[in-house]
C-alpha cells in the first residue's frame, strides 16, 4: 500500500488547536466519535495494556455543567501559575502566546456551546513518587490514542483541541458522572465541526535546533 504522502503530511502538519473556528451550531452525530474511537484505539499502549476508557458527553444540561467546571478549573489554574511565577504578566507573554491565550479565553466564553466533550481516561494512577518510567507508561498508554482521535476528526472535517485544565476539577467531574476513582482522567477534549477546513502549518523553531545525534 502506498501512502498519498502530500494529503498524510498535510494532515499531520496542520491539525491544530481549534478554538474559535469549532461550528457551535452544528451538530455532530454519534457515529462520527465512535468511527473516530475506532481508529483512535489502534495505539500502542504499554505491555499492550488497553486501559483506556472514553466519557463522551453531548447531553445539552451536562454539557452546561463540565462547562462551568472548565470555567472553575480556568480560574484554579491561575491562582496555582500566579504563585509560580511572580514576574509580570506582560513582560513573558509573546505574541503567539498572547494569541494562544485570546484564543483560549474565548474558549471559555463558549465552550457551553461545543456539541460533544470528549473525556480520555485511564485506569490507574501514578504512585506520588513514581519513576519517570511509570509516568510515562500510564500518560503514553492514552496521548497516542488522543492524538489519533484528533487526526481522525480532522480528516472528516471536524475541529479540536486538547485541553488538560479540566483536571483541576478532576474530583468535581469524577463525582458529576459516576467515574470511578481509580480511573484518571487526562483531558478533555470539545469537538466539533469547523468553519472551514484550511488550517496552516504553525511555526515551530526547526528541527536542527533540538535535534542531537550520538551525543547532547
Ligand atoms: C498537554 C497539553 C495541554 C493543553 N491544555 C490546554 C488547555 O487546558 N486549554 C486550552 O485551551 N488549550 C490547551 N492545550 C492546547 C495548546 O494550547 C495548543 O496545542 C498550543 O497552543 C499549540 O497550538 P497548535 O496545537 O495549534 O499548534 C494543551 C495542549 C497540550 C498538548
Amino acid at each position: 500500500m502506498e501512502f498519498d504522502l502530500e494529503q498524510t503530511d498535510a494532515l499531520l502538519a496542520t491539525t491544530r488547536a481549534v478554538r474559535k473556528r469549532l461550528d457551535l451550531d452544528r451538530p455532530v452525530p454519534r457515529e462520527i466519535i465512535t468511527e473516530c474511537l475506532e481508529l483512535a484505539v489502534q495505539a500502542p499502549t504499554a505491555s499492550n495494556s488497553q486501559t483506556w476508557r472514553w466519557m463522551v458527553i453531548d447531553e445539552e444540561q451536562r454539557r452546561a455543567k463540565i462547562a462551568d467546571l472548565y470555567r472553575l478549573a480556568m480560574k484554579d489554574r491561575q491562582s496555582v501559575t500566579e504563585t509560580w511565577d511572580d514576574t509580570k504578566a506582560e513582560d513573558r507573554i509573546s505574541a503567539q502566546t498572547a494569541r494562544v491565550l485570546d484564543s483560549a479565553g474565548y474558549l471559555r466564553e463558549n465552550i457551553h456551546r461545543v456539541p460533544v466533550f470528549v473525556i480520555p481516561c485511564v485506569e490507574g494512577r501514578p504512585a506520588p513518587d513514581a519513576a519517570p518510567a511509570s509516568l510515562s507508561a500510564i500518560y503514553g498508554s492514552i496521548m497516542p490514542a488522543v492524538w489519533s482521535f484528533q487526526l481522525a476528526l480532522r480528516s472528516r472535517g471536524l475541529g479540536s483541541v486538547f485541553t488538560s485544565v479540566l483536571g483541576f476539577r478532576e474530583r468535581d467531574v469524577a463525582e458529576f458522572l459516576g467515574i470511578p476513582d481509580n480511573v484518571m482522567q487526562v483531558a478533555m477534549i470539545p469537538v466539533a465541526y469547523t468553519i472551514g477546513t484550511d488550517f496552516k502549518r504553525a511555526a515551530r523553531p526547526p528541527v536542527s535546533e533540538i535535534i542531537h545525534w550520538n551525543e547532547w
